[in-house]
């Protein structure tokens, strides 16, 4: 059965996935950035920019994996960019240059509506304003089998975990303190939706944990 999964998702030991202040410098709010340090040098990220090279280990089979059989994502407006409110002209489109690396359909949870955007190398954004469960309706048809995933940021997982959609969570714990910014966790009771740690391996930059539905 095709899934709805977050994959690689950084998170500090304090538990913030995304520091304050988010901006065009800081895409992943202040010190956020130090959460993927695991990621960065490894060869699945590499390759999705056109390099070559790049370390292999678990970090590099976590971040494949995550990327493998992937048919469609989703993220929230925030992670698409650092605009707030109604979207003053059509200019920005996303941190990833011309061609990201996506390749697919990507739909953008947002309170304002915006026009889709064709990429290079395959990636459209799709501007979903109705909703977590519509914008899910919508991938999962255009995922046509393969799973969705859901690639943060922090509000848009929290929303999907307390809905009970989220089949599987891979998370990347980084050994790094942010002390303020976007909390994943704060408040959700994680057995009660009925999730359980089903496989956690540590690794030189993070510890990376799988959270699963219970059968
Ligand atoms: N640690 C990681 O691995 C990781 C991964 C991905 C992203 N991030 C980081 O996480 C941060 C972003 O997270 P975030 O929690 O600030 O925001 P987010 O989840 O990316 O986006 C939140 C915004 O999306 C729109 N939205 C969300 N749910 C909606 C709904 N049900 N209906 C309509 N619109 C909805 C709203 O935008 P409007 O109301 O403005 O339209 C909302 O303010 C960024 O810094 C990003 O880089 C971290």
């Amino acid at each position: 059965m095709p899934k709805l999964r977050v994959s690689c998702f950084g998170l500090s030991v304090d538990g913030y996935g995304a520091g304050p202040d988010q901006s065009r410098d800081n895409p992943l709010g202040v010190g956020g950035e130090d959460l993927h340090q695991w990621m960065f040098p490894t060869r699945a990220f590499q390759t999705l920019f056109g390099k070559e090279g790049g370390t292999t280990g678990v970090d590099d089979d976590f971040t494949a994996r995550g990327f493998a059989g992937v048919g469609v994502w989703i993220m929230g407006r925030n992670m698409f960019g650092p605009i707030r409110g109604p979207w003053p002209d059509d200019a920005w489109k996303g941190w990833w240059g011309d061609n990201p690396p996506y390749h697919t359909p990507v739909f953008v949870l947002a309170h304002h509506p915006r026009a889709s955007i064709a990429m290079a190398g395959g990636t459209t954004f799709h501007f979903v304003t109705d909703g977590i469960e519509a914008a899910l309706k919508r991938a999962t048809e255009a995922a046509e089998g393969k799973d969705v995933r859901l690639g943060g940021g922090v509000a848009t997982i929290r929303q999907y975990l307390l809905a009970g959609l989220v089949d599987e969570v891979h998370l990347a714990i980084a050994p790094v303190l942010l002390g303020s910014g976007e909390h994943l966790f704060a408040g959700i009771d994680l057995p009660k939706l009925g999730y359980e740690c089903s496989e956690h391996v540590p690794a030189a930059k993070a510890t990376h944990v799988v959270l699963r539905k219970r059968e």
